[in-house]
Formats: C-alpha cells, sequence, structure tokens
C-alpha cells in the first residue's frame, strides 16, 4: 500500500490525478442521493490529535459516502491522556484492522512515524509544521474550478501568481501549497512578519515579502492564513489591531493585485486580523466556501484511492 503524507511524496502526475479522480465526486456530491458502495466494507478511523472542523468532518463524510464504515478518535477523549505513547497507539490502532487511518497530530513526522508502524494507507490530515497535503489539493483543485467558472481554466496554473500571506513559519498548509502549487506551475510568493517567515524558505522557490503591498502587487490570487498563536514560543506576537494593519487583507490592498484576482483562506479565519469580512465575504471574488466544498471531494479521492486494492490505479505509482 501508499500512504499519503505529504506533497513532498508525490509526482506532479499524480497530483493531477489525484485532481482529476476528485472531479467526479464533486459532481456526485452535487445530487440528491450522495452515497455509494465504492468502500463498502472497509473501517476508516480517523484519529486527531488536534483540533478540527473542516478536515476532520469531510473526512467523515467522504468515508461515509463511499461507503465506508467510519470511526473517529479524539485525542481529548481518547487514552492519550493517560499517557500511551504515539507507538502504541498506532498498534492499537493496527490491531482493529483498519483498511486506512487518517491522523491530525501537533508534531511534524508523527503522521511518517505511525505510517511506519501500521499494515494500511495513512492520510495526512495535518502534522505540525510540517503538512497538510489534502489542503494543498482541495485549494488547487478550488482555483482550478473558479478560474474554469471565468473561461480561464487549464489543467495547470503556469502563469499564474499566487501570494500566500500570514505565518508562514508555522504553517503545513504554506508548506504543502508551497509544493503544489509549483508543481502545477505557479508562481509562490510568501509574506509574513520577519519572525514568522522560516529561514531558507527561498530554497523552495518562493519569492519572500516582509512588506504586504509589494507581495500583492499584479498578483492572481491572495491566499491568507491565521496567526497559528498556539504554535508560537518566543516569537514576537503581533497584537491583532497592528497585524491588521501590516498584513490584514482589506479591500483597498486587494485593488493592488490582478483586476478579479481571487481571494482563499484554509480556515479558520480570524475576521478583522488577517482578512476583512467585507473580502471574506465577496461573492465574485472569494472562494472560501469552494475552498471547503472541493474538501469533500478530495479526501473521497484520496481514500479511494489509496484504498484500492488488486485494481490498477493508472496515474497512480503504487
Ligand atoms: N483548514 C483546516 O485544516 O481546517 P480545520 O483545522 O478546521 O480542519
Amino acid at each position: 500500500h501508499r500512504d499519503l503524507t505529504g506533497i513532498a511524496q508525490l509526482e506532479r502526475h499524480e497530483i493531477l490525478f489525484l485532481l482529476a479522480e476528485a472531479e467526479q465526486w464533486v459532481e456526485f456530491n452535487r445530487r440528491a442521493d450522495k452515497h455509494c458502495d465504492a468502500l463498502s466494507g472497509q473501517t476508516i478511523i480517523n484519529a486527531f490529535f488536534e483540533n478540527s472542523t473542516r478536515t476532520l468532518l469531510s473526512f467523515e463524510i467522504a468515508g461515509k459516502r463511499l461507503g465506508a464504515d467510519v470511526v473517529n478518535m479524539h485525542a481529548a477523549q481518547s487514552s492519550v491522556k493517560k499517557g500511551e505513547t504515539l507507538i502504541d497507539t498506532a498498534v492499537t490502532l493496527n490491531a482493529m484492522r483498519a483498511d486506512a487511518i487518517v491522523i491530525r497530530h501537533g508534531s511534524s513526522g508523527a503522521v511518517d512515524l505511525i505510517a511506519s508502524k501500521v499494515d494500511c494507507p495513512v492520510l495526512n490530515a495535518g502534522d505540525g509544521q510540517h503538512e497538510h497535503p489534502t489542503q494543498a489539493l482541495l485549494d488547487a483543485l478550488a482555483l482550478r474550478h473558479a478560474l474554469e467558472a471565468r473561461g480561464e481554466g487549464s489543467e495547470d496554473f503556469t502563469g499564474l501568481t499566487v501570494t500566500i500571506c500570514g505565518d508562514i513559519l508555522h504553517s503545513r498548509v504554506a508548506r504543502s501549497n508551497i509544493l503544489c502549487l509549483q508543481a502545477l506551475g505557479a508562481s509562490v510568493r510568501l509574506c509574513a512578519p520577519p519572525a514568522l517567515m522560516p529561514a531558507g524558505v527561498e530554497a523552495m522557490g518562493a519569492a519572500t515579502f516582509a512588506d504586504f503591498d509589494a507581495a500583492l502587487d499584479g498578483a492572481d490570487v491572495a491566499m491568507m492564513l491565521r496567526l497559528q498563536t498556539e504554535r508560537m514560543s518566543g516569537q514576537f506576537i503581533p497584537s491583532a489591531r497592528e497585524y491588521h494593519h501590516l498584513y490584514g487583507l482589506t479591500r483597498a490592498r486587494l485593488d493592488r493585485c490582478a483586476p478579479d484576482a481571487l481571494v482563499m483562506h484554509p480556515g479558520p479565519m480570524n475576521r478583522g486580523v488577517e482578512i476583512d469580512s467585507d473580502v471574506a465575504d465577496m461573492l465574485d471574488r472569494s472562494i472560501i466556501t469552494r475552498q471547503v466544498e472541493m474538501g469533500v471531494a478530495v479526501r473521497m479521492a484520496c481514500l479511494d484511492v489509496l484504498t484500492r486494492r488488486g485494481r490498477a490505479v493508472p496515474g497512480w505509482n503504487d
């Protein structure tokens, strides 16, 4: 079997393959009857050691719509609170003969560790500051749909400039998106307060900015990220007012981008801090709810592809 621990482990053609697979589920999810038996008889465990609304719910909905038996393990109510180690937890989940395990964990690399201890595919639902691969895939699908709706659709994002602004240092979403967007041909600009920009990130091929206005100049997409104060220790944390002044996406700032530039945010949003409500709610420019919609389709595609046994999957290296 194969795991989905990061975009870094995917070839470009595999990213395109997963997006193509997700397209059928976008249509499926718009039907009145949203149930099939593709994963009938399979058990999926969602093991979440960190809070989540979108990722947990969409993985649960995805598994159920595919006909799988889906079980959620919340760390707060689990024996992790009694001191059980991550490896013992992994061995325990494995003994229950899950067919796929979806994991969110606060430590970078925790998902790889669990993947090395279990017999079934493991899907990374966000590990520390490392990766959040299904978020990057759903962002790519949402962006593709938005461009298609304007008659600018193409398979990849060649020629597109995406500015990712926020707490880049702590953001697994940023990391996975840098890898995914660049694999699909986009130019990526990163913007953060200097203390929240990871050292050496330019080596990933992205341009870095401390000045938000400069980072937005002519960009086709503004992807806003929240300040992950729960991961900060020792860094200077700007006040919400100060941060908004320097890095908040306002209507006036959006005008620095290309005409009709799109606005994205993975959620959860802090309105009035990194993004103003009148920008987040712009019907013609903001694709934030489309991102959520695509999340279910992308997670259906990933669960379906990773749990296929004995069935050749063209476009996917097994
Ligand atoms: N975008 C994202 O991962 O949201 P949740 O933390 O709510 O899952």
